[in-house]
């Protein structure tokens, strides 16, 4: 976002601030649509449920992936249809089950016995997709280290459910959060054929494929063009999996990019030789994603000081000694009121932020 803009944005609704673009979100979409040709796209919800991101790939023609009771709020509150909904979480309460069947979302997540059997009153209602662990401790965020069955039992909990009664929908992996590279996909997509292989032998039915998250977007390095990314997905997915229904839950490669943030210096201070500023906005507020999902995100400041570059700390807003965003960086000479921008700040940020210390939380704008 051009700075100029942004300071004249600033001047109008103060800080700390959020803008969205809407054109980034389409084009985000439209990215990923075009990279993965026949793989409908459900999104992560828990990325950035901000109603207009929602209403936005709405319009888009996106599908929806939730995983409680309040993003089907959300969800609710944007007029979107349950049929265009499936619902991820693979520990639930049975009233969140009954919650979900209610609003009419009928495909359902498990990746244990004991998850089934919450399931088996409902079997009239709603179909299963078995959640595999891929194991991936080098991206981002490894999202098999808490959920997922691992992939050489995975057809036997298939056999399981469908002895319960309960129909199967199929198989779903994540194959961690910002991937270098498709390989874990390709490797899941590998356990996949052998478990339908393996149900079509037992004449169960396996409609669907869902490739999950984790498609990359550019922080501090770049990563592949999303065509590249996907292509050996594609190849694989053409080659053996044309008689299934393909989908995916992208949430950081469709909201990462939408938001910059906009905070700005309230205080500074030299500390044994280094300068610390303190800005509006912390890890209790848009920088959670710095502690939750370990993201490092372009910065940007408008001033060039003395023309000199001082090691720098810049930290949050409260009053907890754990709200510090860098240490050890080398920044121009900055004073109180002066703006720093954090660009693609779209996912897992606001998401999680809180109002801790009595700070509220961002605003947000949309823009364009
Ligand atoms: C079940 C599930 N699907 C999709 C996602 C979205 O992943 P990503 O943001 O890496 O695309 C997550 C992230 O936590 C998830 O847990």
């Amino acid at each position: 976002m051009d700075f100029n803009k942004v300071q004249e944005l600033v001047s109008q609704h103060g800080t700390p601030i959020l803008f969205l673009s809407e054109s980034r979100i389409k084009e985000s979409y439209r990215t990923l649509n075009s990279a993965l040709p026949g793989v409908s796209l459900y999104y992560a919800v828990k990325s950035n449920a901000t109603r207009e991101i929602i209403s936005i790939l709405d319009s888009e023609g996106s599908f929806f992936d939730v995983c409680s009771n309040g993003e089907i709020d959300v969800l609710t509150s944007c007029g979107i249809k349950a049929d265009r909904c499936i619902h991820t979480h693979p520990i639930k309460r049975d009233s969140d089950i009954r919650y979900a069947l209610e609003y009419g979302i009928q495909i359902f997540v498990a990746d244990n016995e004991d998850e089934l059997l919450k399931m088996v009153p409902y079997k009239d209602k709603l179909k299963v997709l078995i959640r595999m662990s891929i194991q991936n401790p080098g991206c981002l965020v490894n999202l098999s280290h808490k959920f997922g069955v691992a992939p050489e039992k995975t057809f036997d909990l298939i056999r399981k459910a469908h002895d319960m009664g309960l129909k199967i929908a199929g198989i779903s992996f994540h194959a961690g959060s910002q991937n270098e590279s498709s390989l874990k996909y390709i490797e899941a997509l590998e356990y996949c054929r052998d478990i339908c292989r393996r149900a079509a032998l037992r004449g169960i039915d396996i409609e669907i494929i869902d490739i999950g998250g984790g498609f990359p977007i550019d922080y501090l390095t770049q990563v592949l063009p999303m065509a590249s990314f996907c292509q050996p997905i594609n190849e694989y997915l053409e080659r053996y999996f044309t008689s299934y229904r393909l989908i995916a839950e992208p949430g950081r490669v469709l909201s990462g990019r939408s938001m910059t943030l906009a905070a700005k210096v309230i205080g500074k201070s030299m500390r044994n030789g280094v300068w610390w500023y303190y800005l509006d906005e912390g890890v209790y507020g848009s920088f959670s994603g710095k502690i939750y999902d370990h993201a490092e995100y372009p910065m940007f400041v408008a001033r060039d000081g003395d023309g000199q570059r001082h090691n720098s700390v810049l930290a949050g807003p409260t009053c907890d000694s754990i709200d510090v965003l860098y240490e050890n960086i080398s920044l121009p000479l900055l004073e109180i009121g002066d703006l720093v921008v954090f660009d693609s700040m779209g996912a897992y940020t606001c998401a999680s932020a809180s109002n801790f210390n009595g700070f509220p939380k961002a605003k947000i704008l949309v823009v364009e």
